[in-house]
């Protein structure tokens, strides 16, 4: 077989190691095995990058380790990252965590670097529709067959897990449907009911799967890059009330996107004045996917509003949530689905209140609520309270560069949360199966 064109920049990426890695970090519980797959799983789903259906071109984000390509020359932290590249970014991450063991015997978990969305790609755009019920079966086979079954028996699969960069959804196709509607069946697949799944979003009822923040574009690599940010975060003047970034809602069908757009645009005919706002609502119109890799054309207007309104589109949840975090921009939410059930392991379920917005979207699209008088009836001093909130969250639900210094490495960013959580969760079950054995044990020996 001759070696996969693999971009040149991944060649640094298989022996990419952690080189100057905390001084004795406490393993105790933490360790880490990263299983050895085959190129077929990673590397060779990055060679043809330019060849994928729908997606087009996703080369260009493939570029530094999955961060893609700086948003200019002279940008420190800021890249053209796109969302679905997070199985990269992640796997580059494992790599310089502090707790890595060769030996799966020694390990609390095991990391699968599969590159589940990407692989994806076949089955939910391309030519293999009709087998999606295929999708992971290889994989699998290589786990439990080819390649040392132990480490998977060692605890049935219960301590793996794995990044799929997309929303669980695109993961779940019923095993019965035939022909296939939309997406692969890998959460279906009792094969893979055991192991974790960080997803980008999760579904209503989750078994393996967990929601994790998506990428933004900033990734800082120090902390004085992260706190210029912040600080610039807290000086910016937030001139207008509210904003939406995004497309949709130009059907005549009623719907929470067109209710926005209505309102932005009838409300921006309403004088400011004596408000301390220059605009009620700003519309940054990124429809046809024009603001996808392209940060500056949001998050300026972001950084200028008190508010973002954050409506589901074809799925509940947003990357757009966590451009607005990044900029201080306090979330409106509209669906419970949009983020409170979804991201609990970066920020806890009762605190939504305190930094966040939630607007049933039946009051809006049904009873003609108008959110502009929802959002200038809250307090002054209480608006100021959730901004510093959401400022205080930034650095949990930023994906720091790899290779960050080691100041910044003492702050736990949205991968260290979900290394830890990961962890936390697959120790309760491992312990929970561990001791339901030995009690069936203790009885069968009675
Ligand atoms: C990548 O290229 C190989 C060889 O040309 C081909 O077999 C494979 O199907 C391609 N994959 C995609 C996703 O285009
Ligand atoms: C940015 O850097 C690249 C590579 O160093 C160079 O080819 C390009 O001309 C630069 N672009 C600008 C606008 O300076
Ligand atoms: C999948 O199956 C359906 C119905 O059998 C068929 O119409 C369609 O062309 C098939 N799609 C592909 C990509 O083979
Ligand atoms: C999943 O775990 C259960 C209970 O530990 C076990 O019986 C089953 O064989 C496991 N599934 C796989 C595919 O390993
Ligand atoms: C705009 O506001 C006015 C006054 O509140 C209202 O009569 C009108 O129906 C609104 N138009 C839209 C499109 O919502």
């Amino acid at each position: 077989m001759p070696p996969p064109r693999l971009p040149t920049l991944f060649l640094l990426f298989l022996t990419a190691a952690a080189q100057d890695s905390d001084p004795g970090p406490d393993c105790t519980g933490r360790w880490i095995h990263i299983r050895q797959l085959p190129p077929q799983f990673n590397l060779d789903l990055l060679s043809n990058c330019s060849e994928y259906p729908v997606s087009g071109d996703f080369c260009p984000f493939v570029a530094n380790h999955g961060l893609g390509q700086k948003t200019h020359n002279s940008s420190r932290s800021w890249y053209r990252t796109d969302p679905l590249m997070l199985e990269l970014i992640f796997h580059r991450r494992m790599l310089e965590y502090p707790c890595l063991t060769p030996d799966p015997s020694l390990a609390a978990a095991v990391y699968l670097p599969y590159y589940a969305g990407l692989d994806a790609v076949r089955y939910l755009y391309g030519p293999d529709q009709n087998s999606s019920f295929l999708h992971g079966l290889d994989l699998f086979r290589f786990l439990t067959r080819t390649d040392r079954p132990s480490i998977w028996n060692r605890r049935r699969g219960h301590d793996h897990f794995l990044v799929m960069a997309r929303p669980a959804w695109d993961f779940s196709q019923p095993l019965s449907n035939d022909p296939p509607i939309f997406g692969t069946s890998f959460l279906e697949l009792p094969e893979f009911f055991n192991i974790t799944a960080l997803t980008l979003e999760s579904r209503a009822y989750p078994w393996q799967e967990q929601a994790i923040p998506y990428p933004t574009s900033f990734h800082p690599q120090n902390l004085g890059f992260l706190q210029s940010w912040i600080q610039r975060v807290r000086r910016t003047r937030r001139s207008s009330l509210m904003l939406f970034a995004g497309g949709g809602g130009i059907s005549a069908n009623p719907n929470i996107r067109r209710s926005i757009r209505l309102e932005c645009d009838n409300v921006t005919a309403l004088s400011t004045e004596g408000t301390g706002f220059e605009k009620f609502c700003d519309f940054v119109d990124c429809s046809s996917g024009i603001c996808e890799h392209d940060p500056i054309r949001f998050m300026r207007p972001m950084l200028r509003a008190s508010f973002c309104l954050q409506p589901p589109g074809d799925t509940p949840t947003r990357q757009s949530t966590f451009d607005a975090v990044v900029a201080g921009c306090i979330p409106v939410f509209f669906e419970e689905q949009s983020a409170r059930r979804q991201y609990t392991w970066h920020m806890a379920e009762e605190e939504y209140g305190e930094w966040s917005v939630f607007i049933a979207k039946e009051e809006v699209v049904g009873k003609g609520l108008r959110i502009m008088d929802v959002l200038m009836g809250i307090p002054r001093a209480e608006v100021r309270r959730m901004r510093e909130r959401v400022v205080g969250m930034i650095e949990r639900v930023v994906y720091r560069k790899h290779g960050s210094s080691l100041g910044l490495r003492s702050k736990k960013d949205a991968f260290d949360i979900a290394v830890d959580r990961a962890l936390q969760r697959i120790n309760s079950r491992v312990h929970q199966i561990l001791s339901h054995s030995l009690h069936s044990s203790f009885h069968s020996h009675m």
